[in-house]
């Protein structure tokens, strides 16, 4: 990764704050004080005007019509009707930075020029016509997304979900090595369908529906776990649950590099090669969910799992994949992709033509727009301004995360770490209002999912940073 580049624009960002700007003084009213509040950096973009349904109107209707399973963010939900880049438009024409990236979706930025001209152009040509005929879009970026992958990893099955992915990745070791037995870890999120809900392992994210064959090891999670941040000792407790818990043969181990919906959890270092090396010891495979993780999020590298210096057997993929066109994808070695051949395994949608001309399209922008790199330097200096804001405010126990993955937790006490269900909605709102949109999640549902766009600039970081420091304040 370039220093200079890292160096120089850390300066560029702290010299534009030392001037001020970015802060806009406003009367309070009633008090007659003086406030001082973050402003959001410029844009020159204005969205068109929007004709269509209110927010009240269409929450109505959603009450109405749609599952009630759908829950959504804030008290007064936000009717999104329009994005561009790192930036999203309410019904009134109102500008709010997308801290979320639609669930770490929105890789390359809402509505990229690139990646629209691709979906348009695929779509004037060819909309769907399933594998059974022959189609340059889905062997181009099976081709291109290879590249992207070490090793033997070459074979692409794509799928339309994350869940797809894993579900197909578990049978494919189940099929590989003719055990059933898998494990994943506490806290993880892999899908919802009847395999990858088995391996999920929050009580919030499973029903009570038959879900065989799976062990929950200790989660490596350094801010909570048991071993704080020893990997090793929490890869010991995969050994034995191998030992106890199987016939000491296993299917395979499966795990995020770093949780997302559990709450950014970067995995303790040390913990993936060796617990890689027992699985392999058990004849097991190894599986990489990069669902939300993969695509250079994590700035350092292009893959998580990259970051622990390991190379997985499957890695399966989602989200920022498509930049929120639907797609997935399972890439293997030839030797394992083989065992699908043994009956047929179709999916109509996937690599469907224009959802697979879009995923290329996204690649092809994060490598010409440097988006990991962007990652690494926006990211580094956002969570340095987040530590900083740490020493500040009591309420963040923990500051985790890479590139533009992080997370912050709060808690009510330091030392308990007593989750901080209410206060986070509190800070939340107040950051909605304040013109920035942020993710929730964690096991408690106290961590703030800070998964923006890649195209996220320092100036908004540091928009975001004194944002949350105001509401913060505000408490
Ligand atoms: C790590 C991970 N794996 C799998 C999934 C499931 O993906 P999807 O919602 O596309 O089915 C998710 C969804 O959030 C995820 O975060």
């Amino acid at each position: 990764m370039n220093r200079a580049v890292m160096r120089r624009a850390l300066w560029e960002s702290r010299h534009l704050r030392r001037r001020g700007r970015g802060y806009s003084r406003s009367a309070d009213a009633c008090n007659d004080v003086v406030d001082v509040y973050p402003k959001m950096p410029p844009f020159d973009y204005t969205a068109p005007p929007y004709t269509g349904p209110t927010a009240a109107e269409i929450l109505t209707k959603r009450k109405e019509f749609l599952s009630p399973s759908m829950f959504y963010f804030y008290e007064k939900p936000v009717n999104v009707v329009h994005g561009k880049m790192q930036y999203l438009f309410d019904e009134n024409g109102r500008r709010y930075l997308d801290a979320f990236g639609g669930i770490a979706t929105v890789s390359c930025g809402h509505c990229h020029p690139d990646v629209v001209k691709a979906i348009v152009n695929q779509t004037e040509t060819l909309q769907h016509s399933t594998v059974l005929y022959l189609n340059h879009a889905i062997t181009d970026f099976a081709e291109a997304l290879a590249s992207k992958l070490p090793s033997d990893l070459k074979v692409v099955f794509f799928t339309n979900s994350g869940t797809e992915a894993n579900e197909l990745a578990m049978m494919m070791a189940r099929l590989y090595t003719g055990c059933h037995d898998i494990v994943s870890l506490r806290n993880a999120y892999h899908g919802n369908a009847s395999g990858t809900m088995g391996a999920t392992a929050q009580c919030n994210w499973k029903f009570n529906v038959v879900q065989s064959g799976v062990h929950h090891a200790i989660n490596p999670d350094p801010y909570r776990g048991l071993f704080g941040s020893d990997g090793e000792k929490y890869a010991k407790d995969v050994e034995d649950l191998i030992q106890f818990g199987t016939s000491g043969q296993v299917a395979a181990f499966m795990s995020e590099a770093i949780q997302g919906v559990g709450g950014i959890v970067e995995l303790a270092s040390g913990y993936l090669p060796a617990v890689y090396s027992s699985i392999r010891k058990a004849g097991g495979l190894c599986i990489a969910d990069e669902v939300q993780s993969g695509f250079g999020r994590t700035g350092s590298h292009f893959w998580g799992f990259e970051n622990q210096g390991v190379v997985p057997d499957i890695v399966t993929m989602a989200k920022g994949i498509g930049n929120g066109i639907p797609v997935g994808a399972v890439v293997t070695t030839p030797k394992i992709a083989e065992v699908l051949t043994r009956r047929s395994y179709f999916n109509t949608f996937g690599g469907n033509p224009v959802c697979t001309a879009a995923g290329h399209a996204v690649l092809r922008v994060i490598e010409r727009e440097n988006l990991q790199e962007n990652a690494h330097v926006v990211g580094s200096y956002l969570k340095e301004r987040l530590n900083a804001l740490k020493d500040k405010h009591e309420i963040i126990g923990d500051v985790r995360g890479r590139g533009l993955m992080l997370g912050v937790e709060l808690v009510t006490d330091r030392e308990s770490k007593t989750p901080a269900k209410v206060e986070i909605l509190q800070v939340m709102d107040q950051m909605k209002e304040m013109g920035v949109l942020i993710g929730k999640g964690g096991f408690y549902g106290n961590v703030f999912r800070i998964t923006p766009p890649l195209c996220f600039s320092l100036q908004d970081a540091d928009f975001l940073v004194d944002v949350m420091d105001y509401a913060m304040a505000k408490l």
